[in-house]
């Protein structure tokens, strides 16, 4: 939260009306259409989100649209659907039937389509094959594939027999596998062969065997046959996909399930070593990410949709499976490398496929642009008519870049803010009209009630900082963090507890200022959180990676800005001893090493600094943000009272 960035982004001023010819046909067609659904939704928001619901299809309505007993929200409470049913079944009696609900490609090239009748019959197949082995309504599946369509089939697999899901990124280790799987006590894991990455196979069933030796509630494991390699398969345990789903048959009555119902458990890094299992539920996650894509992506029959997001986190959840479906949208859906085999790969694609709708990150789009403006110039792009970003904040430079170089000027551009915890965007313009400005996220959606506020609760004036709080439930929130209720009340609700004068508030860990207009501009975390590559990052954890390498002592894991990545990670590590004829470099090599085997090459840091000692307080905590200081360049500021060693500071300069 330094002052030069909050100044920086206060001199932007270019203000993008949306053009005509979008507004005409945009579900939310003009600022006086979202004023009147922000208006809609300010006199009962509860109602608002209740006729959100009610669009899509339940077995037996609601008796409650919402229980609020602090900090614990229920919503369409009584109320039994099936989120499966609502992506495939409904559909199937409409014109969407034979429409291509996921175009996959390859990366090697192959393609495959499933229409919405043929994504049907697989996931019922696939329903089926859980069933058979044992898989009942309330156990936890863990899924960790690459961006194939099986992994969606997968995860709609287990929605639609109430098995929870828990999706584990496939660039994450098999140490993290085992920790995700262990904590969250998963009964089956279903996982492939190995996924292509820029033309080497990444061995994800290799990786699995490894965590599997220390996972005593996994029962089976479903293989999926991807790349064809030899993997080995442990008798009993391991059962190839395309054997069980031979047998399997084809028709599955979906279940009905409580609008409350655990639907899937996503694992998000917080500020301590533990990732925190975010957990989500039926009625009001499925009900916030259908309208948000409606309404954010502004989806009609004829898009193509091609989010790059991989399905191993949030935004693969509920921008690239589960509100496209629910909106009968075609997803175009990639295996690989935005680089691979040549830069070009984002935009090959839309040319050769006509993508209308194209949501990345802006470390994509910073990299895109480092690649060089001739890569995109050497495709028809003509067919986009909607750009999206989301992960971090956008800086004013690439979002010109990506409105002129992709959008050819005349896409809007949605920066959406959401996390991993709220399920669903929260924060972010209607194309069809809003008025954008490059770097902010604009305003929040219609039901939506967030603000900035100090310390102390009281609302920031125009421009302050401050920090972005939620406050009142929203239908797609956490319910919990799964297994550590405690943990989730101290992390989101114990700065803004419930008072005489308002429910409680969320606290997203995000510092954030509104300008004058009501604009929210997101400054970044605020806790040990980093936001690398897009990608959430807990220091906590890669800190106690490092630590946990023999040589080590103590490790502290600070940010320093980076043009590409946003952040990248600078390492600050005391060590026992030298190993014996180990130079610094190569331990400094041999440490970024072992993060990314402890937790993932994401994680791996960029710097890694030897220091003799750690600036901590007088009770021993680590003062972090006197390291960022130094990693910034910026002075040093703020209270240094609570320094046990001031001289430690100057040696570390
Ligand atoms: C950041 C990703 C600025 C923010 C969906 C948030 C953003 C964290 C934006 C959540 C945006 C996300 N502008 N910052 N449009 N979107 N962030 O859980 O710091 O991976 O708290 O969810 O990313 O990351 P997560």
């Amino acid at each position: 939260m330094t002052q030069e960035r909050i100044s920086s982004v206060l001199s932007e001023e270019r203000r993008f009306p949306p053009s005509k010819a979008f507004s005409a046909s945009a579900h939310v067609g003009s600022e006086r259409e979202r004023k009147a659904l922000v208006g809609q939704a300010d006199a009962d928001v509860v109602a608002f989100w209740e006729e959100r619901a009610k669009e899509l299809a339940w077995f037996s309505p609601w008796k409650k649209p919402l229980v609020w007993k602090y900090p614990h929200a229920k919503w369409f409470v009584g109320g039994t659907t099936n989120l499966a049913m609502n992506c495939l079944d409904r559909h199937l009696g409409s014109a969407r039937r034979n429409k291509a609900a996921i175009i996959w490609e390859s990366e090697a090239g192959e393609e495959r389509t499933y229409t919405y009748y043929q994504l049907h019959r697989e996931v019922c197949k696939a329903a089926n094959m859980l069933l058979s082995l044992g898989v009942s309504t309330g156990d936890v599946v863990a899924i960790y594939m690459g961006m194939v369509p099986e992994a969606t089939i997968a995860m709609l697999a287990c929605a639609r027999i109430g098995a929870t899901h828990n999706v584990v990124f496939g660039g994450f280790s098999s140490e993290a596998l085992r920790e995700r799987i262990n904590d969250s006590k998963a009964k089956v894991l279903i996982t492939q062969d190995g996924v292509m990455r820029r033309g080497e196979v990444v061995e994800l069933k290799l990786a699995a065997d490894a965590a599997l030796q220390k996972c005593k509630t996994i029962k089976h494991a479903i293989v999926l046959r991807h790349t064809g390699d030899n993997v080995p398969m442990k008798s009993r345990r391991d059962i190839w996909w395309h054997e069980r789903m031979a047998d399997a048959s084809a028709e599955h009555e979906p279940l009905a399930l409580d609008a409350e119902h655990p639907l899937f458990i996503l694992y998000t890094s917080g500020s301590t070593g533990k990732p925190k299992g975010i957990l989500h539920t039926t009625g009001g996650y499925m009900t916030q990410v259908a309208y948000t894509t409606k309404v954010v992506f502004d989806l009609r029959d004829d898009d193509v949709y091609f989010c790059t997001a991989d399905i191993g986190w949030i935004t693969g959840h509920s921008y690239v499976v589960y509100g496209p479906l629910l909106n009968g949208a075609t997803i175009m859906m990639y295996e690989g490398a935005p680089n691979w085999p040549n830069p070009d790969r984002f935009w090959d694609i839309i040319e050769r496929h006509g993508v209308t709708i194209f949501y990345t990150a802006p470390t994509a789009i910073r990299s895109f642009m480092k690649w060089g403006d001739h890569w995109p110039e050497q495709h028809d792009l003509s067919s986009l008519r909607l750009l999206g970003t989301v992960g971090e904040p956008i800086n004013p430079e690439a979002w010109m870049w990506y409105h002129n170089t992709i959008g050819g000027g005349r896409c809007p551009i949605v920066d959406t803010w959401w996390q991993t915890e709220t399920g669903a965007i929260m924060v972010s313009p209607l194309p069809g009209a809003t008025t954008t400005t490059p770097g902010t996220a604009t305003k929040p959606l219609p039901g939506i009630k967030v603000d900035v506020v100090h310390k102390d609760g009281t609302s920031c004036k125009a421009n302050e900082g401050g920090l972005l709080v939620v406050q009142h439930p929203w239908p797609s929130m956490l319910r919990t963090v799964f297994g550590d209720d405690e943990r989730y009340r101290k992390t989101y609700w114990s700065d803004y507890p419930k008072s005489r004068q308002h429910p409680g508030w969320y606290f997203t860990g995000d510092g954030a200022r509104k300008d004058k207009s009501g604009n929210i501009w997101i400054i970044g975390r605020v806790d040990d959180v980093v936001n690398v590559s897009g990608h959430r990052l807990g220091t906590a954890e890669i800190e106690s990676a490092l630590v946990s390498h023999p040589a080590v002592a103590e490790a502290a894991v600070v940010a320093r800005p980076d043009a590409i990545k946003g952040n990248a990670l600078v390492a600050f590590v005391t060590i026992k001893a030298l190993p014996k004829n180990t130079k610094r470099s190569v331990l400094a090599e041999q440490l970024r090493v072992h993060v990314a085997k402890e937790i993932g090459p994401i994680a791996r840091p960029d710097d890694i600094r030897f220091a003799e000692a750690l600036p901590k307080t007088r009770s021993g905590k680590i003062m972090r943000r006197l390291l960022r200081e130094i990693v910034t360049g910026a002075a040093t500021t703020g209270d240094t009272t609570t320094l046990e060693d001031a001289a430690v500071l100057e040696r570390l300069r």
